[in-house]
């Protein structure tokens, strides 16, 4: 592993390339991380690296968002089947028979989505934001794609009616209301954070509901010792890291998202050694996916 690594940093400094890395990576991909974070912070940092070559490691909506973003760079995706199935949820062609549906009314898309379908909405959104979002566009009722539980959230948060798609995130889901009251029982001095993906009754039961930044946030804040973590089980790693003295339990441990452990050190050698599988969108929607992004990126 110390060679992998090795050699991944002599061709990082070669290639001028940066690595960008979602909280649920896996403890190895961490490790070579030039950056960390959500997927706002990671859309930030994408825009603003003065590197040539992003390699992001974290799955495709998110390293599709970088090159929308980024147009000029090369952006790869070490493993292209990293996918996210809520982003499959809806295409461009359900979300314009929609909007056909309800003329006038804005579209708030969560950048968990494909860059066709940030293409056909006025603003995006991530779960650190999608609150601020939704209330700088002052209206009265609000399209939200693909997220069901985080427009959910969102209504609850801002009095604003929402008409809602039924997209969500079959890892999330697994989080169940039973498991998490069990847990709490348990540990009844612990804060629960759940991430706003996670079903209502769950999210209902927390002390903190946001992102996976947003976490870092809550327990720097706390002076509580114990944090049960509802979100993909790859988050207790980077939060035992930068709190060891603290305890993290998983909300529930059936919270494993496959795509996000599919990036390898191996995967990211290869791909900087080859400069591939580079992602690559067509311009025309590029270009408007670029102004939903943008605003977003204006908003947060
Ligand atoms: P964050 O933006 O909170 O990191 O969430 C991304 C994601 O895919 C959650 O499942
Ligand atoms: Fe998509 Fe859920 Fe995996 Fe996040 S955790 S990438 S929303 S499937």
């Amino acid at each position: 592993m110390r060679n992998i690594i090795k050699d991944i940093y002599r061709l990082k400094k070669q290639k001028n390339a940066v690595i960008l890395v979602h909280n649920y990576q896996p403890e190895d991909i961490h490790k070579i991380a030039d950056y960390a974070g959500d997927s706002l912070g990671l859309s930030v940092k994408a825009s603003t690296t003065k590197a040539e070559v992003i390699i992001f490691c974290g799955v495709d909506f998110m390293a599709e968002t970088a090159k929308i973003l980024s147009p000029d760079k090369k952006v790869i995706l070490p493993e292209s089947g990293a996918t996210c199935p809520m982003a499959e949820m809806i295409t461009a062609a359900q979300l314009k028979a929609l909007k056909e549906k309800h003329p006038g009314i804005p579209v708030v898309t969560y950048v968990n989505s494909t860059a066709e379908v940030k293409a056909e909405s006025d603003i995006c959104c991530t779960s650190s934001n999608a609150v601020k979002v939704v209330k700088s566009l002052e209206a009265p009722k609000v399209i939200f794609t693909p997220d069901r539980n985080l427009a959910d959230y969102v209504q609850k948060q801002t009095g604003i009616e929402i008409i809602k798609w039924n997209g969500f995130c079959p890892t999330h889901e697994r989080i169940k209301k039973d498991t998490v009251m069990a847990i709490k029982e348990k540990y009844p001095s612990a804060i629960f954070m759940a991430h706003p993906e996670c079903r209502p009754e769950v999210v209902k039961l927390a002390d903190y509901a946001v992102s996976t930044g947003g976490m870092f946030g809550v327990v720097s804040k706390s002076k509580h010792k114990t944090f049960i973590v509802g979100t993909e089980i790859g988050m207790l790693y980077p939060l035992s890291r930068e709190f060891p003295g603290k305890e993290f339990i998983s909300a529930d441990s059936r919270a494993v998202c496959k795509n996000m452990k599919k990036n390898t050190l191996k995967k990211v050698l290869s791909s900087l050694k080859s400069l591939e599988p580079a992602i690559e969108i067509e311009s025309r929607v590029a270009k408007r996916a670029r102004r939903a992004l943008q605003r977003m990126v204006e908003v947060s």
